[in-house]
């Protein structure tokens, strides 16, 4: 993460431990994800033990410690999901990406997450790219949605 971008995040919460989580979520909103560096200067900055900041970053499933995809697929297995057969999706999601979840493509154009209720369980199955709801899928649709991003990524050339 850019020294300047955290510097500014931190910026006005100095010394200022219970602004925490708030300086956590805007730094994986900036940077994706939280790593051990940012959070020691986290640390330093607000004046928390290091072990609190990971204690807090750790304690809730909001944070991620590891770089997702540019396209960041996140699939809801939860029950109404899955009734609806969201495991095929998932299925689809790995066999085409050759990732499992928690990964990030070689490239770094696709991650896969998994989450357990988006609260959208009557329009389901629900998949989530870029923040973007993706309704009644299924495999095929699936499949297309990665096919067009990988497309315009590579203009056309599937092997770039
Ligand atoms: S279970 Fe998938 S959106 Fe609620």
């Amino acid at each position: 993460m850019a020294t300047v971008k955290l510097r500014q995040i931190l910026e006005g919460r100095r010394s200022r431990p219970q602004q925490l989580i708030e300086v956590l979520l805007d730094i994986q909103e900036s940077n994706g994800y939280i790593s051990r560096p940012v959070m020691e200067a986290v640390s330093e900055g607000l004046g928390v033990p290091l072990i609190e900041v990971f204690r807090v970053a750790s304690f809730y499933k909001a944070f991620r410690f590891k770089p997702i995809g540019r396209y960041a697929l996140t699939l809801c297995m939860g029950t109404a999901c899955h009734v609806r057969s969201s495991r095929l999706l998932l299925d689809q999601a790995i066999q085409q990406l050759g990732i499992e979840p928690g990964e990030v493509t070689p490239d770094g154009l696709f991650s896969i997450e998994l989450v357990n209720c988006l609260g959208a369980c009557a329009i389901g199955p629900i998949v989530k790219l870029n923040g973007v709801i993706h309704h009644h899928m299924t495999p095929g649709k699936l499949r297309k949605l990665i096919d067009s991003i990988r497309q315009r990524e590579t203009g056309g050339n599937p092997n770039a």
